[in-house]
């Protein structure tokens, strides 16, 4: 134990000064950046999941729907898992936008080159080229999602929050936007999700491929689909 915690630098300052420093530099670093943009990527899909999963209650009932919520409002675990949400979403949009600004102003190198013509995963597509348009427009979508579902109604912890949901999407324009976005979120998964796996080291693979995008268009389409059917059924 004493030798791990010598080796980390925690009993030494000078030690752990230098791993600190090696840790930003490699957080500040190229690589860096698309591993951690990965690994956020992929922590966000899965509070994507955990939260279609939740929404889908409302067609279980209002009554269900607005105790799962009260019931997760209610745990001290909420607060780490929102500060750790907020976290992840602001690192991994402005590493995205440094990302690309470094890539718009500099020029590739013959190595870029070589790269983005081995690895299958950097062909131009659609959703491959729009990564920025998409991210930025889930950000904002995100704000205003936030202001509007989280903060809104009387902004109780206790409210009918089913009942927000559904008067909401009485409105044809809230559906409007909200499919907008959402189809706009499926193309930024389109390509990020599975090039997520590829910045964490995974060799690219037909099948890999395939899958998260087959992933992503269930989870995006089910999104898409619940305030239309809120709006036709209730
Ligand atoms: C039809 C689609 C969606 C519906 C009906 C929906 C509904 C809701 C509702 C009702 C809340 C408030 C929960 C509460 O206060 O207990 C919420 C929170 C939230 N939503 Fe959504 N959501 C949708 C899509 C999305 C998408 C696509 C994202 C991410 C890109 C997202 C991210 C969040 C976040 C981060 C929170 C705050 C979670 C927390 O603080 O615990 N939502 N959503």
């Amino acid at each position: 134990m004493v030798q791990v915690l010598a080796d980390l630098g925690i009993a030494n300052p000078s030690v752990r000064e230098k791993n600190v420093e090696r840790i930003q530099r490699f957080l500040t670093s190229p690589i860096g950046r698309k591993v951690m943009m990965g690994l956020t990527g992929l922590l966000l899909i899965l509070f994507l999941v955990g939260h279609l999963v939740g929404n889908l209650l409302l067609f279980k009932g209002s009554a269900d729907f607005n105790n799962y919520s009260r019931t997760l409002l209610s745990t001290w675990l909420i607060y780490p898992v929102e500060i750790g949400l907020l976290v992840m979403f602001l690192y991994h949009a402005v590493s995205g936008v440094a990302v690309w600004w470094t890539a718009r102003t500099t020029n590739p190198t013959p190595y870029d080159i070589k790269v983005s013509r081995m690895s299958p995963a950097s062909r131009k597509g659609f959703s491959s080229s729009t990564m920025i348009y998409t991210g930025v427009i889930v950000l904002l979508f995100l704000a205003v999602h936030l202001i509007t579902l989280k903060w809104g109604g009387d902004g109780g912890k206790f409210r009918d929050l089913a009942g927000d949901v559904k008067s909401m999407f009485k409105n044809p324009v809230w559906v409007g936007v909200y499919v907008v976005c959402m189809a706009v979120l499926g193309l930024h998964l389109f390509h990020g999700f599975g090039s997520a796996f590829e910045s964490l080291g995974f060799r690219h693979r037909n099948w890999l491929r395939r899958t998260t995008q087959a992933v992503t268009v269930v989870l995006s389409g089910a999104f898409l689909l619940i305030p239309v059917l809120v709006m036709a059924f209730f």
